[in-house]
């Protein structure tokens, strides 16, 4: 029996055929269903005129393939007003794979690339509400260990603050979080998310708290030396650009729907969406923490990387290399050029790969191969700066503090609020 895909923020299934056979999913319907705007070729080549930044291998190819209102982003950097980029992570298991850190990395180079402060949050208290094997204690530790493994993909201290929700929540945050709590209603978090009345309460409130994180307002010390505790009008202005897998979207539809209701409204926050990595087992599925063999993880050696794909990466190969000379083999299913898609920066090459082995000349081992090799680099890298995340650098990540960053350097930003204040007393004090 056929069966439609079903992407919630807590499971992905991708969809049946009439006979059975699993399919791949399919963006591009989603993009339809929940009415997002592609990412064209326009928008790439503005952020390369804007940024003077070549777009990144995932936007060209994309990997990053939908948008809400990324154009908006481009006119306040051109502007050269400020704005914010905020993305998360659920931490319910102590280590990330690849598909986890592929929204990390990319939201990193748009901060080398913008130059922008980011906030990232760690929903130690969604997944212990949302699993119900998982405790407070345990994915608090889950966040603490991911924050190290987040840090090892190279953000900048000074323009990025992460925090644990059960930690950090407190203050402005809060009382964002129940301001736009009273602007949800159960019918909205029904209908987003398929709640019913025997749902915990804890699941009917967290989605403001995941929504609220993209106001400016809910972190007033990031934008300011003085001891700004609380929020501004001022503040609530600044936008918010959020990467995230697609799967996050419900969340996000919802605080651009009820932004404007808090007493501080914020625009509605920018979106960009990713595809999922695809799992080891084929690009129907896509890489799982719970299947260890669905996935390649982030702490996985060079030996098992390769043992992993040379034993479970689907392969759009024929069943004998006379069979493939012959008939030549589907790279667009085949997992390793999947993963090239992602690795393999040159696009000449990846698609002379693309064309060899459709043709036949290029034989599964060796598309492995190069597969391995990348992973290997990806992986490898990661885990000589993770040896050097101590515990006195997550606390450096982890602290409330004003970031630095600069901005658009064509045009210097607006100053905002308490921090004109606060540089105009500095003047005043260095004056005297
Ligand atoms: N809910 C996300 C998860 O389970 C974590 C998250 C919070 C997030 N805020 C986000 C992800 C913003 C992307 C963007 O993984």
């Amino acid at each position: 029996m056929a069966q439609a895909q079903d992407i919630n923020p807590w499971s992905v299934t991708g969809g049946q055929a009439e006979d059975g056979t699993a399919l791949a999913i399919d963006y591009d319907a989603l993009s339809k269903k929940w009415n997002t705007s592609l990412i064209d070729q326009a928008v790439i080549e503005r952020f390369e005129k804007l940024t003077g930044h070549k777009a990144h291998r995932w936007l060209r190819r994309g990997l990053f393939f939908s948008h809400r209102d990324f154009d908006k982003i481009l006119d306040t950097y051109e502007k050269g007003e400020p704005f914010f980029l905020y993305t998360g992570r659920g931490p319910s298991t102590g280590s990330l794979h690849v598909g986890h850190t592929i929204p990390m990395s990319f939201t990193k180079w748009l901060q080398d690339c913008f130059d922008v402060p980011l906030v990232f949050m760690l929903t130690d208290d969604e997944k212990a509400i949302f699993k119900d094997k998982l405790t407070c204690d345990e994915t608090l530790q889950y966040a603490m260990d991911n924050a190290k493994d987040i840090i090892s993909l190279g953000f900048d201290q000074k323009k990025t603050f992460i925090y644990s929700d059960l930690k950090y929540l407190g203050g402005p945050f809060l009382m964002n979080a129940w301001e736009f709590s009273k602007t949800v209603t159960f019918n909205q978090v029904r209908g987003a998310f398929g709640f019913n009345e025997s749902t915990n309460v804890g699941r009917l409130f967290f989605p403001s708290v995941q929504c609220v994180a993209a106001f400016a307002t809910s972190y007033p010390e990031i934008w300011t030396d003085e001891p700004l505790e609380k929020r501004t009008k001022d503040i609530a202005k600044i936008r918010c650009l959020i990467p995230m897998g697609i799967d996050q979207d419900p969340y996000f539809r919802l605080v651009r729907d009820n932004a404007g209701k808090m007493k501080y409204p914020s625009p509605k926050p920018a979106l960009i969406h990713s595809k999922f990595l695809a799992a080891l087992s084929g690009p129907t599925g896509k890489m799982s923490a719970s299947e260890p063999n669905s996935a390649i993880f982030m702490s996985d050696t060079a030996k098992q990387i390769k043992t992993k794909i040379n034993k479970y990466a689907f392969s759009g190969g024929q069943v004998s290399i006379e069979e493939h000379k012959r008939l030549g083999g589907n790279p667009d299913i085949d997992v390793s050029y999947i993963y090239l898609t992602y690795f393999e920066e040159d696009d000449e090459k990846l698609q002379k790969i693309y064309d060899d082995y459709k043709a036949g000349r290029l034989l599964t081992g060796e598309l492995k191969q190069m597969a391995i090799a990348l992973l290997q680099e990806y992986v490898g890298e990661f885990q000589e700066r993770r040896a050097k995340v101590t515990d006195e650098v997550l606390e450096q990540y982890m602290t409330p503090r004003k970031l630095e960053w600069r901005g658009n350097p064509n045009e210097p930003p607006p100053k905002i609020g308490a921090q004109a204040a606060g540089e105009k007393k500095l003047a005043d004090r260095t004056k005297k």
